[in-house]
């Protein structure tokens, strides 16, 4: 029996890569996110892996089109094996730029999108006692950086949502894991297409990674019992650097991220997707794919963590059995 997966924002960037990792690991797949070109390119994908894919137009930030959409893949594909909460919205600007509405409509599709899917999949999963929720975090999570105060705030809200639904399943003694995936920048459209009240065209600060790095992140997070996994140094980098000597990072990036997310003069009337779909199919990634990483060998460590740490134990216990012996 194939595995029953739903993804938002399949229609593009990482979800569309976790869309591809999971078909061609034989697994159906319900895609939702809004515009109809890349939800149905994104179907043709999972359909020529062998799988059947269900696209279902869903705007996340409603939470009654959410529930609708997870009943109808239960009754057309079966019960959900894992949720991936993906979709998101967002908008480079300073704070006072943006209006309530812009701010209000960032949290509905990147915070309480997460939080409608995480309830739709978590009423189904329980009663049966297995299942996997991923939420799409990002190092901003943990660190803020200037000209995204939603986004960060959104991402910041998650991993407080994450640690108190994930008690409440350790205390109910639940089968179901509920996993974050803190994600370093990544070369997807979304520079394309974020709302910006910036001069120069949004770019990510830092080294970015292809999308098909997240997606086996994702892939291996929803396979795992872990609370967190972590992709690529910049964002281990990012969370442990706030916990240190989070004041001189304010500092740090008021020097070098204001002006360094803006890049070439913004195009005047350049469209955005904050409140509707934009037309056309925009694919897995962005325009940063020159020198975009392809590999993170944190993931890798993080993924083999297991017998890294059994080799490490009995490399120890060599050097100093050796020592030992030395002495004698
Ligand atoms: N790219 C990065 O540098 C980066 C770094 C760290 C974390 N992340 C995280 O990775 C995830 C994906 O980011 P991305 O860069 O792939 O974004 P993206 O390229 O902008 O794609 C966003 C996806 O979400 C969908 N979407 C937007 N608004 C929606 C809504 N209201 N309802 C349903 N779907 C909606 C979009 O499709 P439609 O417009 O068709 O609805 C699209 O499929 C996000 O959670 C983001 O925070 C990204």
């Amino acid at each position: 029996m194939a595995q029953v997966v739903v993804v938002t924002g399949a229609s593009a960037g990482i979800g569309r890569a976790t869309v591809r990792e999971f078909a061609r690991r034989g697994a159906w797949v319900a895609l939702l996110a809004r515009g109809p070109d890349g939800l149905q390119a994104a179907a043709r994908e999972v359909e020529a892996h062998g799988g059947r894919a269900l696209a279902i137009p869903t705007d996340v930030a409603d939470e009654a089109q959410v529930e609708a959409a997870a009943a109808q893949v239960e009754a057309e594909l079966g019960p959900i094996d894992v949720w991936v909460n993906n979709a998101f919205a967002g908008i480079f600007s300073p704070f006072l730029e943006i209006t309530p509405e812009e701010y209000r409509r960032v949290t509905d599709v990147t915070y309480m999108g997460q939080v409608h899917g995480t309830r739709a999949a978590l009423k189904r999963m329980l009663p049966r006692d297995r299942g996997s929720i991923v939420l799409v975090g990002s190092a901003l999570a943990y660190r803020g950086i200037p000209l995204q105060s939603a986004y960060c705030a959104a991402k910041h809200a998650l991993q407080g949502f994450q640690d108190s639904v994930r008690a409440e399943l350790i205390h109910a003694k639940s089968g179901v894991n509920l996993v974050m995936v803190q994600l370093p920048g990544v070369n997807t459209p979304q520079f394309d297409w974020v709302r910006a009240h910036i001069d120069g065209q949004p770019q990510p600060v830092g080294p970015v990674y292809q999308p098909e790095v997240a997606a086996e992140a994702i892939w291996f997070a929803a396979h795992s019992k872990r609370k967190e996994v972590v992709v690529g140094a910049p964002a281990m980098q990012a969370v442990v650097g706030d916990k240190l000597i989070s004041g001189w990072l304010d500092r740090y990036l008021a020097k070098t991220a204001v002006e360094g997310q803006s890049g070439e003069p913004i195009a005047p009337g350049r469209p955005d997707n904050l409140f509707e779909p934009l037309p056309g199919d925009h694919g897995a990634h962005g325009r940063f794919g020159a020198g975009a990483r392809t590999r993170s060998p944190m993931l890798w460590a993080s993924r083999h963590r297991g017998p890294l740490a059994a080799a490490a134990a009995l490399g120890g216990l060599l050097l100093a059995g050796g020592a030992l012996a030395r002495r004698r």
